[in-house]
């Protein structure tokens, strides 16, 4: 099972200047629950945000400029090596970011988990514009605040037997 999680803008933003452009008390709390005990694939940048493998979850990191191996973390170099050691078919793999790792897994996806957050933001890294039939939505919960947002769950529709 390989899936994506992100939190989207209502202008497709991820990120300005190596950050998340919001601050949501609790938002993050649904990345913790779903991440922790599986495998999360992440880009050097993503990783440079956070600044260490990420507790209690294998941590495939994907660079070609920077290094980080340990018991939690495995550097790879493409996105493709990255589901190669991630062995999605027998783990829940999380794809976590950024932009170019997102577009690079859309192709593969099973589950999309998006928080949408209810504010347009400048930034500089977007999320890429995906095929929504492609998908089906099977959750969708919303949350009030300042900054609303809710959390939608797609999974991938079935091939249609043309398309097979
Ligand atoms: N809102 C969210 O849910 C969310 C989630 C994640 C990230 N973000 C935000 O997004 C921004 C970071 O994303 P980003 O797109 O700028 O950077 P990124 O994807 O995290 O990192 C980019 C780097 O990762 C490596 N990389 C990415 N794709 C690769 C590929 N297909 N093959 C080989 N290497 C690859 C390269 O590293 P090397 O140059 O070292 O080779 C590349 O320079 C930050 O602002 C962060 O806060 C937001």
């Amino acid at each position: 099972m390989l899936s994506i999680i992100v939190a989207i803008s209502k202008n497709y933003c991820i990120g300005n200047g190596g950050r998340i452009p919001w601050k949501i008390p609790g938002e993050q709390k649904r990345f913790k629950e779903l991440t922790t005990g599986n495998t999360v694939i992440m880009g050097r940048r993503t990783f440079a945000e956070i600044g260490h493998p990420l507790p209690n979850r294998k941590t495939v990191l994907v660079s070609n400029t920077y290094t980080w191996n340990d018991e939690n973390c495995v550097t790879v170099g493409s996105f493709e090596e990255a589901l190669r050691v991630s062995d999605p078919l027998h783990n829940e793999v999380y794809v976590a970011g950024g932009a170019g790792i997102y577009r690079a897994a859309l192709p593969y996806a099973d589950r999309l988990y998006i928080t949408f957050v209810d504010i347009e933001v400048d930034g500089d890294t977007f999320f890429p514009r995906f095929d929504k039939y492609g998908f089906e939505q099977v959750e969708c919960t919303c949350f009030d605040g300042e900054i609303p947002y809710r959390y939608v769950t797609y999974e991938r529709r079935p091939a249609s037997p043309d398309e097979a």
